[in-house]
């Protein structure tokens, strides 16, 4: 083997280490990640003098060359069209090679770190010497923590500013290692390195200027740190691409975790079929064994049925299964997280349809207390329940990052607007213990219609009963099959053991919903009408449905004016105390916050919400 050949089959053969850096503008992120590719012998000749030739440099520095620009200059480009705004870089040494993901430290903070740091076997934090800890720089260590980044290197930087003082870094050392201790809930190692990164000190090379400091620079952490080889984890292989070449087939993915060799009695999932590994590959060469990282060509000994997606392990009880989630989510979404919201979940290598089907909690990052909550917003985190549209093969996001997360993407917009880690799966089981010859969509095609729920909600008395039968009306008249459920009717049936106090309200409302979704797979056009006075029953029944199949109609009559109606004389009897928990009078009624229509029926007709409601559905 000839010189070159050894050096490229050497680079070939190192490993690639996922890094990112973490910090404000002001903590001289920039600087430093300049500082780590010039020293490192990572720029060319033609950037250098490029940048060198803008003279930004203030006193000593004046003609030293703007490190900043040369990563600002590159991420101006690397933006462009990225709809994540985390840009990687790419450098090595002769040990190691390294992707770093440079998130951007200003308000999108949440969504870029948190992609960056679910793609990180270490992180660069950066703090300030002159300024010290920042609520910043806590927030930072608390995604760091979720997304179990969990080898930190913290570059106390700007160390020529405070005099290359001792006593400055170790106060800033233990006022860290505090915050360290009070975020993270599972065991990290951390490295503390005073560094200039303007002048390069313990960037990539040891300071003279930083006698006291005997330890090792941050490159040097880097090269040296230890990674998970992931040798003592189940061995998976997701099936990535299936090739086909003169009858024979070839399985190829990149091993996520766990090492396995040719003979080896292997299980494909979702099928549950079982095979043995005949032949192997590994970068292109015919091998007995691979490990985490390499990706290979396997080829089977019986003709098994796999796709795209599945995967390769050695036990089915190496992974959990499941159809409900329940995960934490990192929002990023225009558009908050709510139940009943329908997206695409992207795992590792598999798509699957996602239904929310509640949003539990929020998680305030600065304090990590989590508070009860039903959306989340834009840069918000928090805990939420999925059902999946498949069975899934998962791990729990502590055991195994990679079958651990996935990505929320709308499915409209095609727009990345979330992140989530398991903490667990379960099985809820499908809806049919088995799959029917006659499904929905069959239904509705020989109905030529959308199904869906018409919900209408509101005070006794607002006009929901005279809106929903006249709504039926036209509905039928027009060819539509439809049905109506109405309060009264099934508290005269289904419902009549239910009375009037919240955990019967909350009962009469889960069974109107379950009922209405049974019909709505039926084919049909279902129209309910239920006080349903409380918000969280009805995002309940709004979970039981995909995006577009469910719609609220909030009947807004104002109380006076049901009052003054009083079509069955029970608001005079409520007001007499002769009717307990009566709504709007002695029980609240809690408006929708965003129905997908409001009709006053004091300021329009039954026949006027009806064209209204028409309209929304034609419309859709
Ligand atoms: S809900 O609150 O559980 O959604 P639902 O719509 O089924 O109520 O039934 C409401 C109807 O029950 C009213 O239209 C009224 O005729 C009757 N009713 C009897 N007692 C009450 C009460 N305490 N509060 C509200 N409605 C009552």
């Amino acid at each position: 083997m000839n010189d070159t050949n050894l050096r490229v089959s050497n680079y070939l053969a190192t490993p690639v280490m996922r890094i990112m850096t973490c910090g404000s503008v002001d903590d001289g992120k920039s600087t430093f990640l300049g500082r780590l590719l010039l020293d490192s012998g990572n720029v060319f000749e033609d950037q250098l003098k490029a940048i060198g030739s803008t003279h930004h440099g203030t006193g000593s520095s004046e003609n030293k060359p703007e490190l900043a620009f040369l990563i600002d200059g590159l991420k101006a480009e690397l933006e462009q069209g990225i709809t994540i705004d985390v840009s990687y870089r790419y450098f090595f040494t002769q040990n190691r090679k390294f992707i770093v993901a440079d998130a951007p430290g200003h308000a999108q903070y949440t969504r870029n770190m948190a992609v960056a740091a679910s793609n990180s076997d270490a992180a660069i934090v950066m703090v300030d010497a002159t300024s010290g800890v920042k609520p910043q720089t806590k927030r930072h260590l608390s995604i760091l923590s979720m997304l179990r980044v969990d080898r930190l290197i913290v570059a106390v930087n700007k160390m020529d500013l405070v005099g290359f003082d001792r006593d400055r870094f170790r106060k800033i050392k233990d006022e860290t290692v505090r915050a360290i201790h009070g975020i993270y809930d599972h065991p990290c190692s951390f490295d503390f390195v005073p560094v200039s990164a303007k002048d390069g000190d313990n960037v990539a090379r040891r300071s003279a200027d930083i006698p006291w400091y005997n330890g090792k620079s941050v490159l040097e952490l880097l090269e040296t740190m230890e990674l998970d080889d992931g040798k003592d984890s189940p061995f998976c292989l997701p099936v990535q691409y299936v090739a086909r070449e003169s009858g024979r087939r070839y399985y190829a993915g990149t091993v996520i975790s766990g090492t396995f060799f040719t003979g080896d009695e292997i299980v494909v999932l979702p099928s549950s079929k079982k095979t043995t590994v005949a032949a192997l590959f590994v970068a292109g060469r015919e091998s007995t064994c691979a490990e985490q990282g390499d990706l290979v060509m396997v080829e089977m000994a019986d003709h098994i049925d796999i796709s795209r997606g599945d995967k390769v392990v050695k036990s089915e009880m190496d992974l959990m299964q499941g159809d409900t989630l329940s995960c934490r989510l990192f929002w990023f979404g225009d558009s908050p997280a709510a139940a009943g919201n329908v997206y695409e979940l992207k795992f590792f290598s598999r798509k699957i349809r996602g239904t929310f089907k509640k949003v539990n909690e929020r998680l305030e990052i600065s304090t990590l207390k989590r508070t009860p909550a039903e959306s989340l917003e834009q840069n918000e985190i928090g805990f939420a329940n999925i059902t999946l549209s498949a069975t899934h093969f998962c791990l729990p996001f502590t055991d195994s990052r990679e079958l651990g997360s996935f990505l929320v993407v709308d499915i409209g917009s095609g727009d990345t607007v979330g992140l989530g880690t398991i903490d667990s799966i379960e099985n809820t089981g499908p809806t049919y213990p088995y799959a029917t010859t006659v499904d929905r969509s069959m239904r509705a095609s020989m109905k030529a219609q959308h199904p869906m729920l018409i919900w209408m909600t509101g005070l006794s008395g607002a006009g929901k009963s005279t809106i929903a039968n006249l709504l039926e009306k036209k509905m039928c008249e027009s060819g539509y099959h439809t049905y109506l459920l109405d309060g009264d009717i099934l508290r005269n049936g289904l419902n009549s053991d239910l009375g009037f106090d919240a955990a019967s309200r909350r009962e009469n409302i889960r069974r109107a919903g379950e009922a209405a979704k049974l019909l709505v797979d039926a084919g049909l056009i279902v129209i309910a009408s239920f006080i349903s006075p409380f918000i969280n029953d009805r995002s309940l029944v709004r979970s039981l449905f995909a995006k577009g199949e469910f719609c609220e109609v909030y009947v807004s009559t104002p109380i006076e004016e049901c009052i003054r109606r009083d079509p069955k004389g029970l608001y005079a009897k409520a007001l007499r105390g002769e009717i307990a928990e009566f709504t709007g009078i002695t029980s609240p009624y809690e408006p929708p916050v965003d129905p997908e229509i409001t009709v006053d029926t004091s300021h329009c007709t039954p026949h006027d919400a009806v064209e209204q409601i028409l309209n929304y559905i034609a419309e859709d």
